[in-house]
């Protein structure tokens, strides 16, 4: 395909998606390919997901495939011919969430609808799925997404299809078709799967090896984004800051830098940052690149050096503790700070949990993710001594939330009276207020003073905050900064 048909399919495929394959149907009610999209007008598809970011964009690069494929979206099961259910195995008792799911779907069967079981728990339960949900037609991990379009001719075909097999693979996941679901930020993925094995996650064994792509395939796609309009753009990977350039032009905070300084892009994100690589330079672009958004999520997991160690997180408290010192220093952003932690890992004394509220003091994290234990299969941890008794790992928790919302709730006040730029994320009628987004990635809802118009999705205000909770603030719109492009 030449480059302009390229572009042409990649636009028809945004009025597809904008405006349903139902209106192509409506003017070519046979099937027709286009400059390599083929519009069919009669097979549709639901796309169910649950997990983390990395997983969501997963399901618009599936959503854009299938479209490219002749499938249209449709918002229910019950619509649809094909059935996708984009899992996540990070937590409890996941893979028995999936099993029940699929028991209620069964009786779509009979309508002849087809399923497909994707993502981590499909990787996780491989073959298992089809012994105890003999109704699934597809059972595939995201490093086989790849083959997505050949896999989709078997299942129309009537086979059963595995791919479970490529997480040994050096190629990315890399589709110029992607469903941009999201209406006010373009996700990359610029690093898949994971090679750190932390003895408690499941992520390197259902994500595969670590690969890169190229900068400037990172770069295109950035570009490609901004010319769709949209101002914002998040780097992702589970592992984001070893990114490793496969033509070596670029370090992470290279691309960081040089994703924020194309025209048209006001802020970037990044996540999910392991501590053993973050590295100054990151906090120097970040510092210096205005559009680089001043919030860091760095998961630090444990307070304590010898549960890290046992984690395997191949870092100390003090080396954690100094990349914090590091992003404190940047000399003209405040950067926020939030991270992850796990409370309850086997062999956490009380003494190792108390290391992590007294972390929790010395850092004042802007917010936390934290999670009691769970074993998860394949995983080191699992067969670990010392495990903590459940109603333990609950009573650690519920301290560590109380001591952390009391930081949140005297950080947040620290905001009364300034007036902080928003991008408008959305509406909420019932209370008459306008979701905003800080650059610090804080809640900031606010009201319209009469006489002035609200922004729209994708816009940005400045609001001045009048109050403040531990998780959000509430605000009053000053003025809208210029609309978005949108
Ligand atoms: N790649 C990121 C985290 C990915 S998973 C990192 O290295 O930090 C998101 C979070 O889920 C982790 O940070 C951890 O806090 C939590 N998590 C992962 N496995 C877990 C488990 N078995 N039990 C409880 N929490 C877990
Ligand atoms: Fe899991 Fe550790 Fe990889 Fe994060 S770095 S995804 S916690 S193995
Ligand atoms: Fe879940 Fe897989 Fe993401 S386990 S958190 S969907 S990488």
């Amino acid at each position: 395909m030449t480059d302009g048909a390229r572009v042409w399919g990649r636009e028809l495929l945004t009025l597809a998606l904008k405006f349903g394959a139902a209106a192509f149907a409506g003017i070519w009610n046979f099937s027709v390919r286009i400059c390599g999209v083929s519009f069919k007008q009669n097979k549709t598809f639901f796309i169910e997901t649950f997990g983390c970011q990395m997983n969501f964009h997963d399901s618009e690069k599936v959503a854009g495939t299938l479209v490219s494929q002749g499938y249209r979206q449709v918002q229910s099961a019950e619509e649809a011919d094909l059935i996708f259910y984009n899992t996540c195995s990070i937590r409890d008792k996941a893979e028995q969430k999936v099993f029940h799911r699929l028991a209620d779907f069964k009786r779509l069967q009979k309508q002849g609808k087809k399923f497909a079981v994707i993502g981590c728990v499909a990787q996780q339960e491989g073959e298992r799925i089809f012994e105890r949900a003999p109704h699934v037609s597809l059972v595939a991990g995201s490093a086989s997404y790849r083959s997505l379009p050949e896999m989709l001719v078997q299942i129309e075909r009537g086979e059963r299809v595995t791919g479970l097999n490529d997480r040994n693979t050096s190629e990315t996941f890399e589709t110029e078709f992607t469903a941009r679901t999201n209406p006010y930020r373009g996700y990359i993925t610029i690093i898949e799967g994971c090679d750190k094995f932390c003895a408690y996650c499941v992520v390197p064994y259902t994500r595969g090896r670590e690969r890169s792509r190229t900068s400037e395939s990172v770069l295109e796609e950035a570009r490609r984004i901004a010319d769709s309009g949209l101002t914002e753009i998040q780097l992702l990977g589970q592992n984001v800051n070893s990114y490793c350039d496969p033509l070596g032009k670029r370090s992470f905070a290279e691309l960081l830098s040089e994703v924020g300084q194309l025209p048209g892009i006001r802020r970037v994100r990044f996540t999910t940052s392991h501590p053993r690589h973050f590295t100054r330079d990151i906090v120097e672009a970040i510092d210096s690149v205005q559009t680089l958004c001043d919030h860091v999520h760095l998961p630090v997991q444990s307070g304590s050096s010898q549960v890290l160690s046992a984690m395997a997180r191949e870092y100390t408290r003090e080396q954690y503790l100094e990349r914090v010192s590091w992003i404190r220093a940047a000399r003209h952003k405040q950067i926020s700070m939030t991270t992850d932690i796990i409370v309850g890992f086997p062999g956490e004394t009380v003494a190792d949990f108390e290391q992590t509220l007294s972390l929790l003091d010395e850092v004042q994290f802007d917010g936390t993710f934290s999670f009691k234990y769970s074993p998860r299969p394949n995983t080191p941890a699992i067969d670990m001594e010392n495990a903590i008794p459940e109603e333990e790992k609950t009573r650690r928790l519920a301290i560590l939330n109380d001591r952390q919302r009391e930081i949140q709730r005297s950080n947040y006040a620290k905001h009364l009276g300034q007036i902080l730029e928003v991008m408008v994320e959305g509406i909420q009628p019932a209370r008459d207020q306008v979701v905003g987004r800080t650059t610090q990635n804080k809640t900031l809802n606010f009201t319209i003073p009469s006489g002035m118009a609200a922004p729209g999705v994708g816009g940005y205000a400045q609001v001045r905050v009048v109050r403040s909770y531990p998780n959000s603030l509430v605000g009053e719109m000053v003025r809208a900064t210029e609309t978005s492009r949108r």
